[in-house]
């Protein structure tokens, strides 16, 4: 048990006591981060006059050089140690003894592993972005595929109105696009140092906040060191962020679930991405779309326990806080493998334009058309509903699509219908009239398709890298 505070106490701890509070099994996850926050923390001490340089320069190159060892497997992170700013600490000073003591100076693990998990968080947050951009590329090519691969449009599950394929393709862009700029907009809200607030209130050597914080590529230096040791807001932030992409993610895989199923046939998965079963020869199963949407579960969880962790506890720092570490870990890992599993599926996966095209002509879907067809005629819209509803009743019990019955049915029905109609409730002539902006109709796609390819050529991750 090595622990950084044995002074004031009198007896051991307890050794279940010991093992309850450690945090070395997983915040060992940073010590790169915990590394590089010490490096920028001793360079500004020494810029401010309170170590020399020589105790600076013997600091960092004892820090680098662990960071180098652990990296290599020279040196173990063991759970003899309480956690990973012990562990660091305690191996500095064994390296180069009395100046490694001095490390500490003006700092407290609170504001210290504020800054070890915002570090490691914010290069998160930009990991995540750039699988939800992969991802946007490979939606984005199929959009421009697909301009003219019909499929029905479906609302409460029946199908609605004919659009195509790239059109829903295009709905999931924009909810993914969205996702990559709350993530934008969470790293530049976050991006804060909060090192040099100590344990709740500052500290009294005269030390440069700005200057740590521009060392670390911050935008500047938290303004309260009460909230900075106690703010975790920022992650909170990211897994309800990191939550919307696994909703979005649940929801894809659920139509792909149906689109695969031999009701639907829209689709086929690769058989790199499906499974079998073990009793069943004829199965093809897709477990990855099930897990992805399975997996959301736990993400959604890791936001809510966070959010419950963090209600009612009192300013500053609480030990409670330590709890942020493993579900956020967890669920930035889980993210990352769902976006990129889910990806490598969509991207081999093959669309039945035909299947597609042949469900989108059943189901009355041109049935709103024929009402616009009888409104271009002169007739107010209600009573164009009202008829193609009678029109829509006939036809089922004939059995019969709309498109298939004789211009002489039609007359009974209502004398304004003309030979004209077949063409303008065909599948082509339905998609091809939807003009509005954001409409499946090809003018509208490919001005969308154009500002989205815009949007991931403008990418905020690009600004950063
Ligand atoms: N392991 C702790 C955490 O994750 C580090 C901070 C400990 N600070 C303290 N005063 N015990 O929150």
């Amino acid at each position: 048990m090595a622990q950084l505070w044995g002074g004031r106490f009198t007896k051991e701890t307890d050794r279940l006591v010991y093992n309850f509070n450690a945090s070395i099994s997983f915040d060992r996850k940073f010590y790169e981060e915990d590394i590089e926050g010490s490096i920028a923390h001793v360079v500004m001490l020494e810029k401010q006059g309170i170590l020399t340089e020589g105790e600076k320069n013997e600091i960092v190159k004892g820090l680098t050089g662990i960071r180098e060892d652990v990296k290599n497997g020279i040196l173990e992170i063991t759970e003899e140690y309480e956690d990973i700013h012990s562990f660091v600490e305690a191996n500095l000073i064994q390296r180069i003894g009395e100046a490694g003591k001095k490390l500490h100076t003006g700092r407290s693990r609170n504001d210290q592993v504020a800054l070890d998990m915002k570090l490691y968080t914010r290069a998160e947050v930009v990991h995540v972005a750039e699988e939800t951009e992969e991802l946007l590329r490979t939606l984005l090519t199929i959009m421009e595929e697909n301009l003219e691969t019909y499929m029905p449009g479906f609302t409460h599950l029946q199908k609605a109105q004919p659009v195509t394929l790239a059109h829903h393709m295009g709905a999931y862009f924009e909810m993914f696009k969205r996702d990559s700029l709350r993530l934008r907009d969470i790293y530049a809200r976050m991006n804060y140092c909060p090192l040099g607030s100590g344990a709740l209130a500052g500290t009294t050597y005269p030390l440069d906040r700005a200057y740590t914080a521009s060392l670390l590529g911050f935008e500047g230096p938290t303004l309260n060191s009460m909230d900075s040791v106690a703010d975790r807001d920022y992650l909170i932030e990211f897994l309800s962020a990191l939550s919307t992409v696994m909703m979005h993610l649940s929801r894809f895989c659920e139509e792909i679930i149906l689109w695969n199923s031999n009701e639907y046939r829209f689709v086929e998965i690769d058989d790199a991405y499906a499974t079998g079963s073990s009793i069943m020869p004829q199965k093809k199963n897709p477990d990855i779309a099930e897990l992805v949407r399975g997996k959301t579960g736990r993400v959604y969880g890791a936001l809510v326990s966070l959010l419950t962790t963090m209600k009612g506890l009192p300013l500053a720092y609480n030990k409670d806080m330590q709890e942020d570490k493993e579900l956020t870990f967890d669920a930035i890992d889980t993210v990352k493998g769902c976006l990129a599993l889910f990806n490598g599926m969509l991207k081999t996966m093959k669309f039945r334009k035909d299947v597609m095209a042949a469900s989108a002509v059943n189901g009355f879907t041109n049935a709103t058309d024929a009402a616009d067809y009888l409104v271009g005629k002169g007739m107010p819209f209600r009573d164009a509903h009202e008829v193609i509803g009678r029109l829509v009743l006939f036809c089922i019990e004939k059995n019969k699509g709309i498109d298939a019955l004789s211009l002489e049915e039609l007359k009974e029905i209502s004398p304004v219908f003309e030979a004209d109609l077949f063409e303008a409730v065909s599948l082509k002539a339905c998609v091809e009239k939807r003009l509005t902006g954001g409409a499946p109709g090809p003018g509208a796609m490919k001005e969308a398709i154009r500002q989205n390819r815009e949007f991931l050529n403008q990418s905020w991750l690009k600004e950063r890298a």
